[in-house]
């Protein structure tokens, strides 16, 4: 049921501290990340993985994508991300000791089952499966599996199934980066300091709800907007995208800021809205450069970041304050007020937020 709240979409966004816990928790034996939560075999076939290629399809998509960054920047092995819709279509290159991964919610998207099915085939080394459904098809047809516990998700837009692939995510890096020379004290310090912080974050992320919901009001009789991430917040632009388009039915695009001048900056005036996660890191002073160019074109910004003295605020530029954490869980945190922010539009737009038209919560027909 949807207990206190009108949608079952904001009841998910609000579980989502829960979920991230219920998930981070089988996966620590005495305090440590133990793979064997993957299965009985994991250890053995993550001996011998030397790349990774995943494929899912929409929101587990981009979950896929910030997994690239994390698997190449933590166990520095070549990754490869793919829409599980055109995998099967190219002919794929098989690399040797390619662990191939899957995402999903639901684990019954028809794509990427054709996809792990077709991988089979293929001859990769290794199949895993992070998905929310344990008894689902995917899981069952997989060598190794994660279990996101994100428990049912109702809502057709997915949030809290997201963030747990996320933090799966996180958690396989790690696996495959311990065979890869990551020093264990860094491991212990990701595990200690990011992702058994990572609730707190969410729960501090959440309480910019009504600070979203004022953002929310300037959004809602726009036609367009756009969405800007450089490094692994451009698959979290994306996702903010994804989310408002799917439920909100403004037309939403996601650049990563470089990408602007190439050119996307010849839509941006004074009428169009920009959505940009801007935590502090290495790409901070980059993605600030093209915040002024989007600036100096009149563009309406919403900027959120955790260094708001960076930003002059003005009717034009409104900073929201996120909290500070590691790089590799910002884009779990940064996820959580694009969510909000799509959820409120839709709200105000009068649509059906739960069930927004011409979707399926299950793809299971190509
Ligand atoms: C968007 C959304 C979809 C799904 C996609 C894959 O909010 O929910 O893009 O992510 O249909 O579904 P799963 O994850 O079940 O394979």
């Amino acid at each position: 049921s949807k207990g206190e709240y009108p949608h079952y979409m904001l009841k998910e966004i609000f579980e989502q501290s829960t979920a991230i816990r219920q998930t981070l928790s089988p996966a620590l034996s005495n305090d440590r990340l133990d793979e064997s939560c993957l299965g009985d075999s994991a250890s053995t076939l993550l001996d011998g993985v030397k790349a990774v290629q995943i494929c899912a399809c929409g929101t587990s998509y981009h979950a896929g994508m910030v997994g690239r960054y994390l698997i190449e920047s933590l166990a520095k092995i070549p990754c490869g991300v793919e829409h599980a819709s055109e995998f099967r279509y190219r002919s794929p290159v098989v690399p040797a000791n390619t662990l191939f991964v899957v995402l999903s919610q639901s684990g019954e998207t028809a794509d990427t089952l054709a996809a792990l099915r077709y991988a089979r085939e293929a001859g990769y080394h290794a199949t895993l499966a992070i998905c929310n459904v344990g008894s689902s098809s995917l899981v069952r047809e997989s060598d190794l599996s994660f279990l996101t516990q994100a428990g049912p998700e109702i809502g057709v837009a997915s949030t809290k199934a997201f963030t747990t692939q996320l933090l799966a995510l996180n958690i396989v890096s790690l696996f495959l980066a311990r065979r890869n020379g990551l020093d264990p004290q860094v491991e212990a310090d990701i595990t200690n300091t990011s992702l058994k912080q990572a609730c707190f974050a969410v729960d501090a992320a959440l309480a910019l709800d009504d600070k979203i919901s004022e953002v929310a009001e300037q959004l809602v009789d726009r036609e367009h907007s756009l969405f800007l991430g450089r490094g692994v917040m451009y698959p979290i632009a994306l996702e903010g995208a994804l989310k408002l388009k799917e439920i909100s039915y403004i037309h939403a695009e996601a650049y990563p800021g470089g990408e602007l001048k190439h050119g996307p900056l010849a839509l941006v005036d004074e009428n169009m809205p920009i959505i940009a996660a801007a935590p502090g890191g290495k790409l901070f002073a980059k993605m600030q450069g093209n915040l002024q160019e989007v600036a100096a074109r009149g563009g309406q910004l919403f900027i959120l970041t955790d260094k708001p003295e960076e930003f002059s605020t003005s009717h034009d530029c409104q900073v929201l304050t996120m909290p500070t954490v590691d790089e590799v869980l910002a884009p779990l945190v940064y996820t959580i007020p694009l969510q909000l922010l799509a959820y409120h539009v839709s709200v105000m737009r009068g649509n059906n937020v739960d069930q927004p038209r011409n979707l399926a919560k299950s793809v299971t027909v190509e």
